[in-house]
């Protein structure tokens, strides 16, 4: 099936078990004066093998509610639930096992690597962290170059590159197929394509889809852009300043959108349907 037919199926999740809830959620930064509520009281219920975005512009509040939903940054009030149980975080030891369960790509995929360690290194570590390090040598040769070849990387011509030897784009391929590997829950992509070019950023699109559709993963998309979020999501959720003022499943939210900031962001969106029927998405995945 072509990306964009599958993308456009939005299904309902109301009713599948939750993943990753959120109760009252909220980030303040500062003091008095110079106090920002980053993010505001914000509720929200992922489930199990749901597209869900989040849009909102710059300054919003998406990057600080990612770091908090990975467990990077602690709520300053509010709660956080995994698989319908309040998350517990509280040592390391808690926290390597909740990333077992949620993994993250990020805008720059150059920043999330350690530019000295070669890429089947980086690799590796992926299937050790999973539980892999007695494995033979072969299976886990097999485990990566299956993992690379699901982002369509070659693996043996991989493996003696260092990570700033690759484009952009390979490089955020390499991040999906580290994903592969680790087989989180969740996954959560915050403007995982804003830095790469149209042509990887449809791929890359596809590729958080068979993320989806192959392994179940539950997908949180994180963007500015709400003709690609309603484009790709099964539910999204409409940020501003830090509260979400809108969310609901993706047709209903963007084709009869009710918040005046929703109306907003479409009307910067003139044509949403002609420039999300990506044509030339379809005949990149046809054409493999
Ligand atoms: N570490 C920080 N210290 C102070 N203010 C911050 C910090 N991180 C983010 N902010 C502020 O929080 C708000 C939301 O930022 P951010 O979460 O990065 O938004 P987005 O990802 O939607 O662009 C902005 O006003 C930003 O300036
Ligand atoms: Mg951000």
């Amino acid at each position: 099936m072509a990306v964009s037919e599958k993308a456009m199926e939005h299904k309902d999740f109301t009713n599948k078990p939750l993943c990753l809830s959120g109760r009252g959620v909220t980030k303040v930064f500062g003091m008095g004066d110079k106090k920002t509520v980053a993010v505001d009281h914000v509720d929200f219920d992922f489930h199990e093998g749901e597209f869900v975005s989040i849009v909102g512009e710059s300054g919003s509040g998406k990057t600080t509610l990612s770091k908090m939903l990975l467990g990077l940054s602690n709520a300053t009030e509010g709660e956080i639930l995994f698989q319908g149980k309040p998350r517990d975080i509280s040592n390391g030891k808690k926290k390597k096992e909740y990333w077992k369960g949620i993994q993250a790509i990020f805008q720059d995929p150059f920043s999330s690597f350690n530019t000295f360690h070669k890429i089947d290194s980086v690799l590796l570590d992926c299937i050790n962290m999973r539980g892999g390090k007695n494995l033979s040598k072969e299976e886990k040769t097999a485990m990566m170059t299956e993992a690379c070849s699901f982002v369509n990387l070659k693996f043996a011509e991989l493996t003696n590159k260092y990570p700033f030897e690759l484009s952009g784009g390979q490089m955020q391929r390499l991040m999906i197929a580290r994903i592969f590997l680790m087989k989180p829950k969740i996954l959560l992509a915050d403007e995982p394509t804003s830095m790469v070019d149209a042509c990887s950023r449809a791929t890359i699109l596809d590729m958080l889809l068979n993320l989806r559709d192959e392994i179940g993963m539950t997908v949180i998309f994180i963007t500015h852009d709400i003709g690609l979020a309603y484009y790709i999501s099964d539910t999204v959720y409409i940020m501003e300043h830090g509260k979400f003022v809108e969310y609901g499943k993706a047709d209903e939210v963007i084709l009869e959108p009710k918040a005046a900031y929703t109306k907003r962001l479409i009307s910067d969106v003139p044509k949403i349907h002609e420039e999300w029927d990506l044509s030339t998405v379809d005949l990149l995945t046809e054409a493999e």
